[in-house]
């Protein structure tokens, strides 16, 4: 279970989370919506440790997310970022394998194993693993960032926009992936998205980021029926935009 507690994160005096709380249940698929520039990201990266908030606490299994804490508990959690940011200069495999070479200082025969069965998880080819990152497609590198992440047998992934840029078809099938991996690997998973459709389609439960707060959160269909301010919004604006 991951615990926000009231936490506070300014970037030049600005609160772009202001005394946030948020609890995540284990095995759930809970999805955070909220506007461009809203700080879904920074949430996120403040989940994992990437940045620290001023104020507040995070627990992660009744672990207070503080000082060497974070580099135990980052083990437990996978982390796609919104730019699939895989490196460029190596392969899939080298990519998709790196934690395992440098962390846990494999040897290269367990390492390719691994990465094989990785990226049978997420339905690629074994073959693609020779492949450069500018080889793929969008829907394959997203699939490869997830196979990068689920390597280390994560309790948690977080996604950063895992949809976002992709076709409408693309997007399900990877909506797909991350349903099947939550349901057969027991990943808690966290999404961040501005992709109403997407969030609708996947949640066990959805939360609404606004004004540096949770300002709604509930299963999904109370978030489509609900009469928050914020929501009704925020689904409008998306109707209009997508014409749906
Ligand atoms: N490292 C940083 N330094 C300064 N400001 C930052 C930093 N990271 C984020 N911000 C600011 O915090 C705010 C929230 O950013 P964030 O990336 O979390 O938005 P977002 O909701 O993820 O948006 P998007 O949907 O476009 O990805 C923005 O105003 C951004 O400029
Ligand atoms: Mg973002």
């Amino acid at each position: 279970m991951v615990i926000v507690e009231n936490i506070t994160k300014e970037f030049n005096g600005r609160k772009v989370l202001d005394n946030l709380s948020i609890e995540i249940r284990d095995g759930e698929i809970i999805t955070i919506i909220g506007k461009s520039g809203i700080g879904k990201s920074v949430l996120l990266k403040s989940i994992v440790g990437l940045l620290r908030p001023e104020k507040g606490r995070i627990f992660i299994d009744d672990i207070p997310l503080v000082g060497e804490n974070i580099y135990l508990l980052r083990r437990k959690i996978g982390f796609i970022f919104q730019k699939s940011a895989l490196i460029e200069s190596l392969n899939v495999g080298e990519n998709i394998g790196l934690a395992l070479k440098y962390i846990r200082n494999m040897p290269a025969e367990e390492i390719r194993n691994r990465v094989i069965d990785a990226l049978r998880k997420v339905e690629l080819d074994p073959k693609v693993m020779e492949l450069f990152p500018s080889n793929l497609s969008g829907g394959m590198l997203k699939r490869a960032a997830i196979a990068r992440a689920i390597i280390l047998n994560p309790q948690y992934i977080l996604y950063d926009e895992p949809t976002t840029g992709l076709d409408p078809i693309v997007s399900r099938t990877i909506e797909e992936l991350i349903i099947n991996l939550n349901r057969k690997m027991k990943i808690t998973s966290i999404i961040v998205t501005h992709d109403l459709n997407s969030a609708v389609g996947i949640s066990d439960r959805i939360a609404m980021l606004s004004g540096g707060k949770i300002t709604f959160l509930g299963s999904t269909s109370d978030f489509m029926n609900s009469s928050n301010r914020d929501i009704i919004e925020f689904r409008s604006s998306y109707y209009l935009k997508t014409g749906e």
